[in-house]
């Protein structure tokens, strides 16, 4: 949600810091601000806001230093005010902190600092460790910085991820976490840390990707790494593949766009070496066949754009399969008694791989023993590293708030899950898991195809800009796929839009509709098209303004639809990868014409860290 930078080198910290945050400004947008050791001391620049105003106030200071933290916040405890941005520092001034996270027990900890004296200036759960780290230094004067933040953070409760830096140790920052991500790299002109590798890559691709409970201590030379007892450790370096460029928009007018048109290359690079000699080989997943063969129901995990997948991956688990498979949001899952046995399977589903309900939900299906696949998009994330085995989505890193890419990258892993799960059981052949390979290895150009046109979503675009309500309708494989088209739209365009099972409709929904009231329906060449049809004339009979998504040739639809978007022909199973990705343009479209900011949508974050 939060994004941390921190720069320590030869060159100026603050364009550093600020052109890291503009790469972070995805993850959190209501308040950002630096910190940076002047030779006066530390000088702490915080606004309410984005961080283009952020740098505008900079912009009067003269930041010399080389040595800095920064931090853009999407707010948790605490409204978004100037106040309540990080850095925090300390009572005497001399320590400042960014933070990411929720320490769960700061109320108890700031009554009991405020009691020994301490004077808090904003109302954030951080500001607690700048104080406690102060405290630190009260009962062992000489101790070190990163001694220090490791006293502060044995009583710390909760999730964290920290960068310090203190007037006693100039051009050092320390850093520590746990569940929350935190990305060191060391280059040329000096050490940089962040908690998103978007704001390191730029400097370094070869990155320590920090361990919950370790410390790092950065100097413009490089970095010292120990663990929570202080033993040194050795970092193990991850190289970062995904080009620096994904952090910029390549000629399109928002990232949103750039990443609906990287989606057949998500496809491709997501499929690639995933068949072998005509088998579907998934190493990464560290299951025999003969254990596949005997998981005997599976529950989907995630929350989001990623449960939408999930909906999905049911309909494929269960046709080819044969498997029971249950589709949860995390934050239900995790305070439920769900049914596990050592032969469940539970898929979690997170593009960040860090969405703490998601994670939680991961833990306690573990310690139920279940087995526990991870998709996801982020390499080396909590997501990955705390499942049994793990698909990467191949979606490369994704900016825009509400998910595109990486959803459909969700759907392909899916897929090839669903068809493993299938292969194990010896519910598909060979021959049967060839094809279905190739066709789903087609949706590549079948979805070039719909980026190539677009001219039919813009004019079903303009039909909905003024509504004030939209319902999407589908049955089967269209039900998952109208839900996730519903919030696509609302999530960009404040346009309330709801999802309905097509044959539920009746029961509720078609109360709303009245003249010009948009209905938008996926009707695509399935065993229920004629149900759809038959739900659409009902629409259409009380005045909707019906669009929908059809299959290529389909000229009959023309006599209900008021605006049709064809879409090629592809089997029902695989109608998720091609019928989203008008849902997204349509979305995007009719944001863009209200005047939204597609990539950073009011109130919402990329990556949910808390609960
Ligand atoms: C947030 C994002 C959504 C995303 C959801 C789940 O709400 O805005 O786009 O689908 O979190 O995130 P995850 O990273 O777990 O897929």
């Amino acid at each position: 949600m939060c994004g941390i930078v921190g720069y320590t080198g030869e060159k100026a910290a603050a364009p550093v810091l600020l052109d890291g945050l503009a790469k972070l400004e995805y993850r959190g947008y209501d308040s950002a601000g630096i910190a940076v050791l002047e030779k006066e001391g530390l000088q702490v620049v915080r606004r309410r806001g984005k961080v283009a105003e952020l740098a505008h106030t900079v912009g009067h200071f003269d930041l010399t230093g080389t040595c800095g933290i920064g931090h853009t916040r999407w707010a948790t405890h605490g409204r978004p005010s100037e106040a309540n941005a990080h850095p925090h520092a300390s009572c005497a001034g001399d320590i400042a902190v960014v933070h990411n996270g929720i320490i769960e027990n700061f109320a108890e900890l700031r009554e009991e600092l405020e009691g020994r004296g301490h004077v808090f200036r904003s109302e954030t759960d951080t500001e607690v460790v700048s104080h406690l780290i102060e405290e630190a230094y009260v009962a062992n004067p000489d101790i070190s910085l990163v001694e220090a933040l490791r006293l502060a953070c044995t009583r710390l409760v909760g999730s964290y991820g920290l960068a310090v830096t203190c007037e006693r140790e100039p051009g050092v920052i320390v850093v520590t976490r746990q569940d929350m991500p935190i990305i060191i790299g060391v280059a040329s002109d000096g050490a940089y840390v962040a908690s998103d590798a978007i704001a390191v890559i730029g400097a370094t691709r070869d990155v320590v990707l920090l361990a919950d409970q370790q410390y790092a201590k950065l100097t413009p030379e490089g970095a010292e790494y120990t663990d929570e007892r202080g033993r040194a450790i050795e970092p193990q370096l991850t190289h970062i593949s995904w080009d620096v460029d994904v952090a910029e928009k390549g000629g399109y007018p928002d990232f949103m766009l750039k990443e609906i048109y990287e989606q057949p290359r998500v496809i491709r690079d997501t499929l690639a070496g995933r068949l072998i000699g005509g088998r579907l080989e998934i190493d990464e997943l560290d299951m025999t066949s003969e254990e596949l063969n005997l998981v005997d129901r599976v529950y989907v995990i995630a929350c989001g754009t990623s449960y939408h997948a999930g909906l999905i991956a049911k309909e494929l688990i269960e046709g080819w399969a044969r498997i029971p498979t249950e589709v949860e949001v995390a934050s239900e899952f995790r305070y439920r008694n769900p049914i596990i046995t050592p032969t469940t399977l539970v898929v979690a589903v997170s593009q960040s791989g860090e969405t703490a309900d998601t994670l939680a939900a991961i833990r306690d299906a573990r310690i139920k023993g279940a087995r526990v696949f991870g998709i996801t998009n982020v390499l080396g994330s909590p997501v990955a590293r705390e499942s049994d085995g793990v698909i990467y989505t191949k979606a490369n890193k994704e900016i825009a708030v509400a998910s595109t890419k990486s959803f459909l990258g969700q759907i392909v892993s899916l897929t090839l899950l669903a068809m493993l799960l299938a292969q194990a059981k010896g519910k598909l052949r060979m021959n049967q898991i060839r094809l279905l390979f190739r066709e789903l290895a087609d949706t590549a150009e079948q979805v070039e195809q719909i980026l190539a046109d677009t001219s039919d979503i813009q004019k079903a675009a303009t039909a909905c800009v003024d509504a004030t309500s939209a319902l999407f309708i589908g049955r089967g494989m269209g039900a998952a796929i109208a839900k996730e088209g519903a919030l696509k739209l609302k999530e960009i365009s404040y346009l309330h839009a709801e999802a309905y099972a097509a044959g539920e409709m009746k029961h509720g929904p078609i109360a709303l509709i009245e003249d010009g009231f948009p209905v938008i329906a996926i009707a695509t060449d399935s065993p229920v098209y004629d149900k759809v049809v038959s739900n659409l004339q009902e629409s259409k009979a009380r005045g909707a303004c019906i669009i929908v998504i059809a299959t290529e040739g389909n000229e009959h639809i023309r006599e209900l639809a008021d605006y049709v978007i064809y879409i090629p022909k592809v089997r029902d199973g695989f109608s998720a990868i091609t019928a989203t990705v008008p849902l997204q343009l349509l979305a995007r479209s009719i944001a863009v014409m209200r005047g939204c900011n597609v990539d950073q949508p009011r109130n919402l974050a990329k990556s949910v860290t808390v609960e």
